[in-house]
């Protein structure tokens, strides 16, 4: 349980807040690489809005979106060879937030060198865009390694969830939901349509363990039938500071970044990558796809593993009541994660960097992180359920991932039976 004043210490990501201010030390996703064209987008990271554009010479920029001039939106913007022209008086601002143009003041005026927009860093890497709204110098974009791997097959979901992004975060340092969220309850939702139940997720947790490490908290699981020799406990999985989990296994590794919109709002990505056992032709570009949230009906989607976590998540509340919560011995790993939180906030207020921070070129090359191989006790099965109950049930290349690995999709087995 938490104080009220505690909870808002958590959760709140705008500009002067303490986590808003933790945050900001970080490189965030703030689009994919599709959204970037000749028109420029509105975006929203840590309760601030923005503008994304690509200018005509294929700069990337992003500016706050009200207009220095009269507050129009930049949303309603020319993109040009030098930048971004607001669509209202026509005032051009550059990629660092320069006002280059006037048109409709004086030719000997001196006025454009006075306004500046609200500029941000932004930079691409694995077919994201990310941005840095912190203060300068600007830690390196971590090179995380499923963003760089040079010999893998990728693909990148989203979706916008309506809540905050601690509560997304605590379910990843929280083991026990497995068995119960998508093994119990995804059991009775399969039984009720008619279906067998997931058996990878439904093993019951003999035991589990969370320590603090140089990327953010490993958490490991002994589960029913397996022993300390598992990969789930000899290896385990991070969660990696401050908002992304590495899961995965049997050839897949995904990361879900939980990218705080504002204080009720989170931009959910799950970014796949595939190794294959024979080398695949690589790529002509990431697919991108977005994953619905409700069905015909308006309900929300909970036949499939991510279904069930996001309504887990948005039902909590906007912002979870943790003055209202009862935490348990099985809490433990959440616990820790707030425990880290308030921690790095206090570092920050000690003007130091929080960690995951990285300012040598040297260690940024590329950032290996710990996962399971054989996740649940066996590749082949935990990698049928994760194509088949994770949100990969919607990437536009789903079959084609499946038969590089040599599997069957489910709908040639049920027309070959
Ligand atoms: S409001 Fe943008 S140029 Fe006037
Ligand atoms: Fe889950």
């Amino acid at each position: 349980m938490l104080s009220q004043e505690k909870n808002e210490r958590l959760t709140a990501v705008g500009p002067g807040t303490p986590m808003g201010n933790l945050l900001r030390r970080y490189w965030w996703p703030v689009a994919t690489h599709d959204m970037a064209g000749r028109v420029p987008v509105r975006r929203r990271l840590l309760g601030e809005d923005l503008v994304l554009f690509r200018d005509a010479s294929g700069r990337l920029g992003l500016l706050a979106e009200q207009c220095p001039h009269r507050r129009a939106s930049l949303a309603l913007g020319c993109t040009e060879r030098t930048g971004l022209r607001c669509g209202y008086h026509g005032w051009l601002f550059d990629t660092e937030g320069r006002c280059l143009e006037q048109p409709g003041e004086p030719a000997d005026s001196t006025f454009a060198s006075r306004i500046r927009a609200t500029s941000y860093p932004v930079a691409e890497l694995g077919g994201l865009i990310f941005a840095y709204l912190g203060p300068s110098p600007a830690p390196l974009l971590p090179r995380y390694d499923l963003f760089v791997w040079p010999d893998v097959w990728r693909d990148i979901a989203h979706a916008e969830l309506p809540c905050n992004f601690v509560q997304i975060m605590e379910n990843s340092v929280d083991p026990y939901h497995v068995e119960w969220l998508h093994g119990r309850y995804g059991s009775f939702l399969k039984e009720l349509a008619g279906e067998p139940p997931v058996q990878v997720v439904t093993k019951k947790h003999v035991k589990v363990a969370f320590e603090v490490f140089e990327h953010g908290i490993l958490k490991r699981r002994v589960l029913e039938g397996q022993t300390e020799q598992d990969e789930d406990w000899k290896t385990g999985h991070p969660l990696v500071f401050p908002a992304m989990l590495r899961v995965g296994g049997g050839g897949i590794a995904t990361f879900q970044i939980r990218v705080p919109v504002d204080d009720t709002h989170t931009w959910h990505v799950w970014y796949q990558t595939y190794r294959f056992d024979a080398p695949a032709l690589p790529q002509a570009s990431i697919p991108v796809y977005r994953v619905p949230l409700h069905d015909e009906q308006g309900e929300w989607l909970r036949d499939y593993v991510d279904g069930q976590d996001i309504c887990a998540w948005v039902t909590q509340g906007a912002i979870a009541d943790r003055t209202r919560e009862h935490l348990g011995r099985s809490d433990l790993g959440v616990i820790m994660l707030r425990k880290l939180y308030f921690e790095q906030m206090e570092r920050v207020e000690a003007g130091q960097d929080p960690i995951c921070t990285f300012r040598d070129p040297a260690r940024n090359d590329c950032i290996e992180l710990p996962m399971e191989r054989e996740k649940f006790g066996g590749s082949r099965a935990f990698r049928d359920m994760w194509l088949h109950e994770s949100s990969i049930r919607y990437s536009p290349i789903r079959d084609q991932v499946l038969s590089q690995f040599g599997d069957v999709p489910r709908h040639a087995d049920a027309a070959a039976s």
